[in-house]
C-alpha cells in the first residue's frame, strides 16, 4: 500500500502521536490535525518540511475538510478517552466520538472518496468467496 499523504486525527495525543512517527519514519507526510484539548505540545515532532500542524476542532467539518486537502489516508485517532467521564457526561462521548467520527467520514467522502478517484465497485469479500468455493465442493 502507498501513502502519499496522510492526516492523522488526534495526532498529539498518546496514540496519534505514535502514528505519526510511524508515518514519518517512513517518509510519508503528515497532516496532525488537533485542537491540543488533551494532546500535547512535546508529543508533536520537531517542524520540519512534510510536517504540517493544524489546530483544529474535528467537529469543524470545513476546517476538517481543508486540512485534508491532498491526503490520501486518513487515521483518525482523535477520541474523548476519558471513559469514566461519559458517565457523568453523556453528551461528551456522544459529540466527541461518534459524531468526531461521523464528521471525518463525512470529510473523507467530500475530500478523499469522490475528488480523488472514481467509485470502483466493491470486490467481493473473502468471506463470500471462501463460501460459494465450499458449496461447489
Ligand atoms: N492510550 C491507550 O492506551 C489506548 C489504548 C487503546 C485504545 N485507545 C484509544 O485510542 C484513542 C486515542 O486515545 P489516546 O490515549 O491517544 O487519547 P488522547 O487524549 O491522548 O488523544 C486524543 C487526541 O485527540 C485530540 N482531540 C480530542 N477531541 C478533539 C476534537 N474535538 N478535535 C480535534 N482533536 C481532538 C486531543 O487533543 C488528543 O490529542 C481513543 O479512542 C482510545 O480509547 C487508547
Amino acid at each position: 500500500m502507498v501513502i502519499r499523504k496522510a492526516l492523522v486525527t488526534g495526532g498529539a495525543g498518546f496514540i496519534g502521536s505514535h502514528i505519526v512517527d510511524a508515518l514519518l519514519a517512513q517518509n510519508i507526510p503528515v497532516v496532525i490535525y488537533d485542537n491540543f484539548s488533551t494532546g500535547r505540545q512535546e508529543y508533536l515532532p520537531k517542524p520540519a518540511p512534510g510536517i504540517n500542524v493544524v489546530r483544529g476542532d474535528v467537529l469543524d467539518l470545513v476546517r476538517l475538510g481543508e486540512a485534508m486537502a491532498g491526503c490520501d489516508f486518513v487515521f483518525h485517532w482523535q477520541a474523548n478517552a476519558d471513559v469514566r467521564g461519559g458517565k457523568s457526561n453523556t453528551r461528551i462521548d456522544l459529540e466527541q466520538n461518534t459524531l468526531a467520527t461521523w464528521n471525518v467520514l463525512e470529510a473523507m467522502r467530500s475530500r478523499i472518496c469522490f475528488r480523488r478517484q472514481r467509485p470502483t465497485r466493491l470486490r467481493k469479500p473473502p468471506f463470500m468467496a471462501r463460501a460459494n468455493s465450499r458449496e461447489k465442493q
